[in-house]
C-alpha cells in the first residue's frame, strides 16, 4: 500500500518533469529567436536590465509562491543557461584578446566572460600560478627569453580548450606560432589605445618589466611602432579603446565578432 503511494508520487513528479522539460525547451527556442531578431536589427545582444526585469516579474507575479528562494535560484540558473546558449550561437570558438600593455585586455576579458558566460583565463596569471612567481620576478631571475618560452607553452595549452576567453600578454603576438595557434582555435581581437592613454593607465604601475623605469611617452611610442605590424597581422578584429567604457568595448567586440563570423 505504502509502495503504491510512492509510485503514485513518482508518476506525478515524472509528469511535472515532462512539462518542465517541454516548457524549458520552448523557452530556449524563444531565446534563440530573440537573438536572431536582435542580430537582424543590429540591437545589442546583452541586456542585463531585462534579466533583472524577468527575475522581478517572476517573483512578483507569483507572489503566492511559497518557495521564493528556490524559484530565485532556479531563475538564476535559467538566465545563466540562456546566456550561455546565446553566446555559443554567437561565438562558437575562443576569443583571444591581444594588444599592448594597458589596452584593457584583462578587464575587458572579465566583462566579456560574464556577459557571454564563458570561461576566462589570463595567460600571465596562468603563468604566475604555474611557476609561483610574478611576471616581473621571472623577467628578473630568468630573463625575457625564458618568459617567452613559458608564454608560448601556456598559449599552446590554453588555445586547445573550447569556448573560452584568453587574455594574452602584450608581447604574445611577437611569436608566429603563438598567433597561428590563437587563430586556429579562435578569433583574435586586437585592443588598441593611444600612447597617451596607455601612459595614463600605467603611470603608477610597476608590474610591467618592459616598462620598468621607462614609463614615458617616447618609450611607449617606440614600442608601439616596433610592434605595430605584428599586432595588425595577428588580429581578426580591431577595437579602439580610447575614451570608451569597458561595457562599450565588450559590446562592440560581440557585435564585430558576429559580423566577422557572418562574412566568413
Ligand atoms: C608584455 C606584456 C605583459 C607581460 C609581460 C610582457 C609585453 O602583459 O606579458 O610583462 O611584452 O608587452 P600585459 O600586456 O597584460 O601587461
Amino acid at each position: 500500500m505504502e509502495l503504491d503511494r510512492l509510485e503514485e508520487l513518482r508518476k506525478s513528479i515524472d509528469q511535472c518533469d515532462e512539462i518542465l522539460v517541454k516548457t524549458f525547451e520552448k523557452r530556449m527556442e524563444l531565446v534563440i529567436e530573440v537573438l536572431e531578431y536582435k542580430r537582424e536589427k543590429g540591437l545589442p545582444v546583452f541586456h542585463p536590465e531585462r534579466e533583472q526585469q524577468v527575475m522581478e516579474k517572476v517573483l512578483s507575479n507569483f507572489s503566492h509562491i511559497n518557495r521564493p528562494q528556490e524559484i530565485k535560484a532556479l531563475y538564476k540558473a535559467i538566465m545563466k543557461i540562456s546566456r550561455r546558449l546565446q553566446s555559443r550561437e554567437l561565438v562558437p570558438h575562443n576569443i583571444v584578446l591581444v594588444g599592448f600593455m594597458g589596452t584593457g585586455k584583462t578587464t575587458t576579458a572579465k566583462d566579456l566572460a560574464k556577459k557571454l558566460e564563458m570561461k576566462f583565463v589570463d595567460v600571465d596569471a596562468f603563468i604566475e600560478e604555474k611557476t609561483g612567481m610574478t611576471i616581473a620576478h621571472i623577467f628578473e631571475e630568468n630573463g625575457e627569453g625564458y618568459f617567452r618560452a613559458l608564454e608560448k607553452k601556456a598559449i599552446m595549452e590554453l588555445s586547445e580548450e573550447k569556448h573560452m576567453i584568453l587574455s594574452c600578454g602584450g608581447g604574445a603576438i611577437l611569436n608566429k606560432e603563438n598567433v597561428e595557434h590563437m587563430k586556429k582555435h579562435g578569433r583574435v581581437v586586437l585592443l588598441k589605445a593611444h600612447a597617451e592613454t596607455i601612459l595614463k593607465r600605467l603611470e603608477k604601475d610597476d608590474t610591467r618589466p618592459l616598462l620598468k623605469d621607462k614609463i614615458n611617452l617616447e618609450h611607449i611610442r617606440k614600442m608601439l611602432e616596433e610592434r605595430e605590424s605584428a599586432y595588425n597581422i595577428s588580429s581578426d578584429l580591431v577595437i579602439e579603446t580610447d575614451y570608451k567604457s569597458i561595457d562599450d568595448i565588450s559590446n562592440e567586440i560581440v557585435k564585430k565578432l558576429y559580423e566577422f563570423n557572418k562574412e566568413k
